[in-house]
């Protein structure tokens, strides 16, 4: 058997990064006169995955099973959370040839905050579910990529401890408190914190049936940190049924669009609505004065049945005309996703569950990875695309059923 036939059918030197490929580079098959072909020595996996997918397998080898399905899994039937990645596939792209463009500037603005790639982190909730270091490893890969990192209410982490980790740009993720004053409190920490935005979700939560399943809850000690470092005054002692009980009742599931004027009153930040995916609703984040909106369905995790947000996105984006900045988030995996969001009016992008696989997987630097293979994937579809700066992205790229 040809010496390159034999490696490919083990895999091997498939590309600079070929799975079964040494840091060092390709193995070499040595032959022993007369002896033919020796059979190469098994090769370590490279040290990187090379796509977003492989973190999820990695992630589900690593964390605890009820950990990873909080993380992985959707609401009901999860049709919203297959919908999310499936409508992307249903768009297809149309790249010219022969354009002459080798490198695309993927820098843009959000808010007035320069970063250097359109893809951000969403808010995910107590990080230290999938790795110690929590959200201070996420604000380090996100700073370190120069990206936003939206970090959530309940975090594991206090604001301040978050914002030092990391130097890059950070909003904030508000789930209301039904005490205002401690609503109050936590938005002025956040702002002297140098935080840059305040990002209020406005979906509700859906019914995540494998949790129930699994019976899973947040350890005790996890969120009666998370409820003290928002601010809530809880007495030493508190027996696990009243600290729950508790955690439920804190969120205010009352809220009306004037909740705005209000948050107007307490912070100077720009407002963000997160959590919208319908025109109408669009409609009125621009009545409210909002300065942004972000079109997501909680990545399948709300009401199941909501529309795909890449769905949902062009009429939005057609509603606002240009009021508001449009964000979205939902089922992003693969660069090119990315381009066909921009291509539809999305400002820049957040990305929830794979950074969280990374992070889950190793940490730190698995967050930094996701990036990076973002960062990989949407250059090589811009510039294939003939995109030379993300201005440059347009619908005619795209090919709809
Ligand atoms: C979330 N999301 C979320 N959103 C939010 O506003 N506040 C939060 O605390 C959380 N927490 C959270 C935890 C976990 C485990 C997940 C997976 C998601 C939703 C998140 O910000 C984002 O909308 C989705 O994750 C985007 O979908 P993908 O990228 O996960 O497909």
């Amino acid at each position: 058997m040809k010496r390159r036939t034999f490696a490919k059918l083990l895999g091997l030197g498939t590309g600079p990064f070929g799975l079964w490929q040494t840091a060092g580079g390709t193995q070499k098959t040595e032959s022993v006169a007369g002896a033919g072909p020796t059979i190469p020595p098994p090769l370590p996996p490279t040290r990187f995955p090379i796509n977003v997918l492989e973190y999820e397998a990695l992630a589900r080898g690593s964390l605890p099973r009820p950990n990873f399905d909080y993380l992985s899994t959707g609401s009901e039937d999860e049709v919203t959370l297959r919908d999310n990645l499936e409508a992307f596939g249903r768009i297809r792209l149309l790249p010219p040839v022969l354009h002459g463009i080798g490198h695309c500037d993927l820098s843009t603005t959000v808010l007035g905050e320069p970063v250097s790639i359109p893809v951000m982190l969403a808010p995910v909730v107590t990080q230290g579910l999938f790795h110690p270091e929590g959200e201070l490893a996420s604000a380090r890969a996100a700073a370190s990529h120069g990206t936003v990192f939206g970090v959530s209410t309940g975090s594991t982490y206090t604001v301040e401890d978050i914002a030092a980790a990391g130097k890059g740009p950070l909003w904030f993720q508000l789930y209301f408190r039904r005490d205002r004053e401690v609503t109050r409190g936590l938005l002025q920490r956040v702002e002297q914190a140098g935080f840059k935005t305040v990002v209020l979700t406005v979906d509700r939560d859906g019914r995540k049936e494998q949790d129930m399943r699994n019976r899973f809850t947040l350890p005790q000690r996890m969120l009666y940190r998370v409820m003290q470092q928002i601010g809530h005054d809880l007495p030493e002692k508190m027996s696990n049924e009243e600290l729950y009980k508790f955690a439920n009742s804190a969120r205010d599931p009352g809220l009306t669009w004037e909740i705005f004027d209000w948050l107007r009153s307490v912070t100077r930040l720009p407002l963000l609505a997160k959590g919208i995916v319908s025109p109408s609703d669009a409609r009125k984040a621009v009545s409210a004065g909002l300065d942004g909106i972000i079109v997501s369905n909680h990545g399948g995790r709300a009401l199941d049945g909501m529309p795909a947000t890449i769905d949902a996105l062009e009429e939005i984006v057609r509603t606002v005309d240009g009021r508001l900045k449009v964000f979205m988030d939902g089922g992003f995996r693969r660069g090119r996703d990315v381009l066909k969001a921009l291509a539809l009016g999305a400002r820049a992008v957040l990305i929830g569950r794979p950074y969280a696989w990374g992070l889950a997987t190793a940490g730190e630097a698995g967050v930094h990875r996701v990036l990076e293979i973002f960062r990989e994937e949407v250059q090589n579809a811009l510039v294939t695309c003939a995109c030379a700066r993300i201005s440059d992205v347009h619908k005619d790229l795209l090919l709809r059923g």
